[in-house]
């Protein structure tokens, strides 16, 4: 039986409005779900006074210490997250790369959002390297986090079409409206328990062993025509399920 209230630890570097996003859903009654802990690499992030300003139990400055390895961090990141035992671990603009050591804390238990539709555009500058590419539709991809850089097993996407002359400006503005409904959306569906592994594979980083790794996600409702989902104008959201 899924837990009726999720435990969600979110890993942020910088503004937090995918935070802000999934907290107002929760706040709205759209995802079963509670925002444990936020965990920041970055001291001046404006996710921790987020956090705080809506009384997230546990708000942790992380940065590296000097000359630390990315192991060492990465088991420093896996105590601090460990001690909240979330049972999801979410990447909302998080811009370091989660390790092998943290990924096996929490195996199929920790999802990114990345601005492009994935397996395009995978790493830095999304929208970017989108336009440079001259592609008609943007979007965002929520996937669980693998050691595979953005290249976990995919969950949900929105799509838009790109404006003729939309600068990245613009074009980020709008794909970031996309990631906060899919975000809350994909939360909502480990809360509802429907993430369900597909197909051969052990839990843990994607390796030789597990490259075929899928997921299916489980029947159920949708929130396809619930009047508080805003979905921009536009834009294509696909609930096949
Ligand atoms: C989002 O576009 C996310 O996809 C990317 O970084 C941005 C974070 O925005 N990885 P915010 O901090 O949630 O406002």
């Amino acid at each position: 039986m899924p837990p009726q209230v999720l435990q969600v630890a979110v890993l942020a570097s910088g503004r937090g409005s995918n935070l802000d996003a999934l907290l107002a859903s929760i706040r709205a009654g759209l995802v079963a779900a509670q925002v444990t802990a936020v965990v920041s690499d970055k001291p001046d992030a404006p996710v921790l006074a987020l956090a705080r300003r809506h009384g997230v139990p546990h708000v942790v400055s992380l940065p590296p210490l000097a000359g630390e390895k990315r192991d060492a961090y990465d088991v420093r990141l896996a105590g601090t997250l460990g001690a909240c035992k979330p049972d999801l671990v979410v990447l909302a603009g998080y811009m370091r790369i989660v390790g092998p050591k943290v990924c096996a804390a929490f195996p199929d238990r920790i999802v990114n959002i990345h601005p492009s539709l994935l397996p395009a555009f995978k790493g830095l500058k999304a929208i970017r390297q989108a336009l440079e590419a001259g592609v008609a539709f943007a979007g965002c991809t929520t996937h669980l986090v693998t050691g595979d850089l953005d290249g976990g097993p995919i969950l949900l996407q929105a799509a838009l079409c790109i404006r003729p002359g939309e600068s990245e400006e613009e074009l980020s503005r709008r794909v970031l409206r996309l990631e906060h409904l899919v975000l809350p959306r994909t939360v909502q569906l480990f809360a509802e328990g429907r993430i369900q592994r597909h197909g051969p594979g052990a839990p843990g980083p994607r390796d030789a062993a597990n490259a075929s790794l899928r997921i299916a996600i489980a029947p159920g409702p949708t929130w396809l025509g619930d009047a508080r989902v805003n979905l921009a104008a536009g834009a294509l959201y696909g609930e096949g399920f």
